[in-house]
């Protein structure tokens, strides 16, 4: 597990349209997780090649004290095999470090279980809707962990 930057532009891009298919980003909305100050990140390197298996950024809200899961992905084929918990892991403790100790936040489809069975694993707990979030007649719930 390693720190992600500018570099990875063209693996993250492709790692997000894996996982997140039309919702993924854009190559503007990818550019300032990968360079804001802010925002911690990290990734997934499979081992002896180059190949990214995941990939996760939280952004620092100083004003709240709390990071914001920005995303979290796996590569398909490398699910369910732990990689998204030591993502979660590495995101939550860095967010701990910063505002010792801090609150995780993030926002989930209502409908992709298995990222909400991820989260509920790591004790976050619904606390809101937001409606037409993602986009008209798409809601997320607002999830969210004391550190
Ligand atoms: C969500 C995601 C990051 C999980 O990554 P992962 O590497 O598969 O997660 P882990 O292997 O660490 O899973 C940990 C636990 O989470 C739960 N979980 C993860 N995926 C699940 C699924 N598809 N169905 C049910 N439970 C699931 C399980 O409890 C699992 O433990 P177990 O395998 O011992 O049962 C991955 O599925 C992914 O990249 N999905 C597409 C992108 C996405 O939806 N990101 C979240 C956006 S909010």
């Amino acid at each position: 597990m390693t720190d992600a930057g500018i570099a990875d532009f063209m693996a993250v891009s492709r790692l997000e349209k894996d996982c997140f298919g039309v919702d993924a980003w854009s190559f503007l909305d990818l550019i300032p997780v990968l360079t804001n100050g802010n925002v911690f990140r990290r990734k997934l390197v499979e081992a002896g090649g180059k190949r990214l298996l995941g990939f996760a950024a939280v952004e620092f809200d100083r004003a709240d004290r709390c990071g914001f899961l920005l995303t979290i992905g796996v590569a398909g084929p490398s699910r369910r095999s732990g990689l998204g918990s030591l993502l979660m892991r590495e995101c939550e403790n860095a967010c701990a470090r910063f505002f010792s100790p801090g609150r995780m936040k993030l926002t989930v489809a209502v409908e992709n279980e298995g990222a909400i069975a991820l989260y509920r694993k790591f004790a976050y707990r619904t606390v809101g809707r937001i409606e037409d979030y993602y986009a008209a007649g798409r809601a997320a719930y607002l999830m969210e962990k004391n550190l």
